[in-house]
């Protein structure tokens, strides 16, 4: 039987840090606010001179890559989970794979928000077991910064999102590897957390370029307390369901590496899991909510800091919009 490992992982975040102090300065909030409600200290924003989201995730790569002792030319295959891509269309993907030089391998992006980097890591994990892919780069890469709207109306998602990117590198091996990965979408609830314009279905007149300064282009609309409600519950589901599927229980979870939304819900998971805190990474202190980049980061940083071992049980989970929400079991 072929598994997937993940042979490497690094993450890039912009220079620029924006503290709570600083948004004080622009809306009408507070660091406790913040703090309190969702465990941020400061975020980063990109630099427009010098930061894409293809290049941030190029420099993800290249940690990433380092850390494998690998090169770009290794690479066969890229699955870029992004909801903030570069261009409307191509997709970021295709940037990426022009940012490292590599001719012609192909390139697909994802849309999964939130759980973007799961579903991502998912589709690539099949490639590999399949054999059609030796050496595929994930990436979850997010520039949020430049969408949210940094003024009091827009205060209940401007405080929490921020931009970043992470990669890991996936290659087969004999032995698992990723255990499994499950996916779950509910369109029920599109609209509890959505940017709806520049949408497909809208009438002509209403998507010239006049109507680009309205209200909804680019605008994230969060409806933040049904979001939380519902996060709690599935990433409970979800992580259950993975601890099931391969006949573990909670305690064997070296590291619990959930999406980074809002520290209560993490707290919340950690809690009714009752797992210990050496058990459970959480940066969103450091670099806000980064979407689908939030996770490798998180990924990242832990290994680095040695809290990641070789035949480690690491446990991915995510909640977002659509709503999304998925897991992943790793031996590592
Ligand atoms: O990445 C995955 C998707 N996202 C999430 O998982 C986020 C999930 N939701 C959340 O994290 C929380 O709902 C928030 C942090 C977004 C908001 O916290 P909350 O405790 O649910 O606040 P709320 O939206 O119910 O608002 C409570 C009050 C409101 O004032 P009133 O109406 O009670 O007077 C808001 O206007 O807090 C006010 N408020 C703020 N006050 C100061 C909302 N945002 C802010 C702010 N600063 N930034």
């Amino acid at each position: 039987m072929r598994y997937s490992k993940i042979v490497g992982i690094g993450h890039h975040v912009p220079e620029t840090v924006i503290t709570n102090q600083y948004l004080t300065t622009v809306m009408d909030t507070t660091d406790e606010w913040i703090q309190e409600r969702t465990g941020i200290k400061e975020r980063r924003y990109m630099d427009p001179a010098k930061d894409t989201v293809a290049n941030m995730a190029a420099k993800a790569t290249r940690l990433a890559l380092q850390r494998a002792n690998l090169t770009e030319k290794d690479i066969d295959f890229i699955v870029f989970a992004t909801i903030t891509p570069d261009y409307f269309f191509p997709g970021s993907g295709v940037l990426l794979q022009r940012e490292l030089g590599l001719e012609s391998i192909g390139a697909l992006d994802i849309r999964n928000a939130c759980s973007g980097f799961i579903y991502a890591l998912s589709v690539a994990d099949q490639f590999i077991k399949s054999g059609m892919y030796k050496t595929i780069l994930v990436i979850g890469a997010e520039i949020q910064s430049t969408a949210i709207e940094l003024s009091t109306k827009g205060r209940n998602t401007a405080v929490i999102f921020a931009d970043g990117a992470g990669a890991a590198i996936l290659q087969p091996n004999e032995k698992p590897g990723i255990l499994s990965t499950h996916l779950h979408s509910d369109g029920r609830f599109a609209e509890e957390l959505y940017v709806r314009d520049p949408g497909s279905s809208r009438p002509r007149e209403e998507r010239q370029p006049e109507q680009i300064l309205d209200t909804t282009h680019f605008k994230v609309v969060m409806n933040g307390s049904q979001v939380f409600k519902h996060a709690v519950v599935r990433f409970l589901e979800v992580i259950n369901e993975a601890l099931e599927a391969n006949g573990m229980k909670k305690e064997e979870i070296n590291l619990l590496v959930p999406h980074q939304a809002n520290l209560r819900i993490s707290q919340f998971v950690q809690e009714k899991l009752a797992l210990r805190d050496d058990q459970v990474y959480n940066n969103i202190m450091r670099y806000g909510n980064t979407t689908a980049a939030s996770i490798p980061i998180a990924l990242s940083e832990a290994w680095a800091e040695g809290r990641i071992k070789e035949n480690d049980v690491i446990c991915l989970a995510a909640f977002g919009s659509g709503f999304t929400w998925a897991s992943a079991l790793i031996r590592w």
